[in-house]
């Protein structure tokens, strides 16, 4: 199994896919204590992370940490790009420091679009959209890839640690792919570790919050970013936990500063080998591990690294398209467009899919199946925020109590207030967005 970031591919078995590609569960205990957690993360749409403990963490301790999203302006935006930035904002009013990606490179090298189309695109279709569901732009970064020196200095220099035949194994890179499309997961891992520069806020933990097909561009980032590391804390083979110099320049000094803060962290029984260019803690345990990590990164600018912490992500299931398979711009009738007028979004919600029974007597008698109901998932993703509302509808659903036609009228109605509430809010977001570009 692959995942393509640039195919149109729908993933539904999302526990195979985290077992194949090490993606973590995101299990309760990484959400469950977070202030008033928000729907997608109670709900299980959020599906799986990687490397989440370290932004758990410092939500806990309020402790620094940052964002980064992106946005490919090749299309109209609907409900499935809606949930990265409903996610966004969640974590803005947690304290995160939002650095948003505007891709038009990526939309440029991969999808045949010119600079000048993508900015349109960008501006009407996901710009406004972000500032009417509620984004202050005064309080977040926003940038064109295109136009950020920092992000395309990185995408070259870090470039240096990867090969070829990565690539081809991560993305299934051809001959005659071109060489734009080839750099452009470079361009993104630019954007993804651009925010620890010290320009940029500095090193910290950062959070990518994606659907799961951008997962090869996250695995890219974060060996890239490892493998910029000057430092490696680990555990060696004889259990013990062990710092080590990965380069062959000033290792004595690496070595020193290493030496004093393991000495500030109260490991005063180490043992330095500096041949084997490596400290050893007998006393240190495994969860000493990502805190002496974190520390020693923040030493390596002084040796002209860039002491990267590897960038966490989570992953959202994506939502079904009401026609039952993929939600996609490209087929309209697939998809709810945040620009859609109330009557269009009715007309797609009254012809959707859902798991009603084939007659009205059927459906009483032995229940309709929200799990497979498009209208539900509208619901459970976007439409009821109360988890016992939820619940009942679930259940009279199940019951035979509850029929499609109730269900469609209450999505129509939700879906036409939300939709003229944003229509109302894009207006003033125009005149916002004038002094911002
Ligand atoms: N590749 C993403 C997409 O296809 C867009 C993107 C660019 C992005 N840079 C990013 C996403 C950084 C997350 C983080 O939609």
């Amino acid at each position: 199994m692959k995942i393509d970031p640039w195919s149109s591919t729908t993933y539904q078995d999302y526990a195979r896919l985290r077992d194949e590609f090490g993606i973590q569960e995101f299990s309760e205990d990484l959400w469950r204590d977070l202030p008033h957690p928000h729907r997608l993360l109670r709900r299980g749409v959020v599906f799986g992370h990687r490397g989440f403990d370290r932004i758990h963490d410092a939500i806990q301790n309020k402790k620094p940490w940052a964002i980064l999203t992106g946005l490919m302006p090749s299309g109209r935006m609907h409900l499935g790009h809606k949930m990265v930035i409903d996610e966004v904002l969640y974590y803005q009013s947690l304290g995160a420091d939002i650095f948003i990606a505007v891709a038009d490179i990526e939309a440029y090298a991969t999808r045949g679009f010119t600079l000048e189309q993508t900015k349109d695109l960008a501006i009407q279709e996901y710009i406004l959209n972000y500032i009417a569901l509620g984004m202050d732009l005064t309080k977040c970064h926003l940038y064109f890839q295109s136009k950020h020196q920092d992000v395309k200095d990185l995408a070259f220099l870090l470039g240096k640690k990867v090969n070829w035949s990565q690539m081809v194994a991560t993305y299934g890179f051809e001959g005659s792919t071109n060489m734009a499309h080839i750099f452009s997961p470079l361009v993104q891992t630019g954007d993804i570790l651009h925010v620890q520069l010290k320009k940029f806020g500095g090193i910290r933990p950062t959070l990518v919050p994606v659907g799961v097909d951008q997962d090869p561009h996250i695995r890219l980032s974060r060996d890239i970013a490892q493998a910029h590391r000057l430092y490696n804390v680990t555990v060696t083979k004889d259990d013990k936990i062990g710092v080590f110099v990965k380069v062959d320049t000033q290792v004595k000094e690496l070595l020193d500063a290493a030496e004093k803060l393991l000495y500030d962290h109260r490991f005063t029984d180490l043992k330095r080998i500096t041949e084997y260019k490596a400290i050893y803690l007998p006393h240190a345990t495994e969860e000493d591990i990502t805190v002496l990590d974190e520390a020693l990164a923040r030493i390596e600018p002084s040796f002209q690294g860039y002491g990267f912490l590897q960038p966490a992500s989570t992953y959202h299931r994506f939502i079904t398209g009401l026609t039952g398979d993929k939600m996609s711009s490209s087929k309209p009738e697939s998809a709810i467009f945040l620009t859609d007028s109330p009557q269009e979004a009715k007309k797609k919600i009254m012809n959707a899919k859902t798991g009603g029974a084939v007659s009205l007597e059927e459906q009483k008698k032995s229940g309709g199946k929200p799990d497979e109901c498009m209208i539900y998932e509208l619901f459970l993703y976007h439409l009821i925020e109360d988890d016992n509302e939820l619940h009942t509808v679930y259940d009279s659903c199940k019951k035979g109590q509850l029929m499609c036609g109730n269900c469609k009228k209450r999505a129509a109605d939700l879906m036409e207030r939300f939709l003229l509430d944003l229509q109302e809010k894009r207006k003033n977001a125009l005149e916002q967005i004038k002094d911002y570009l």
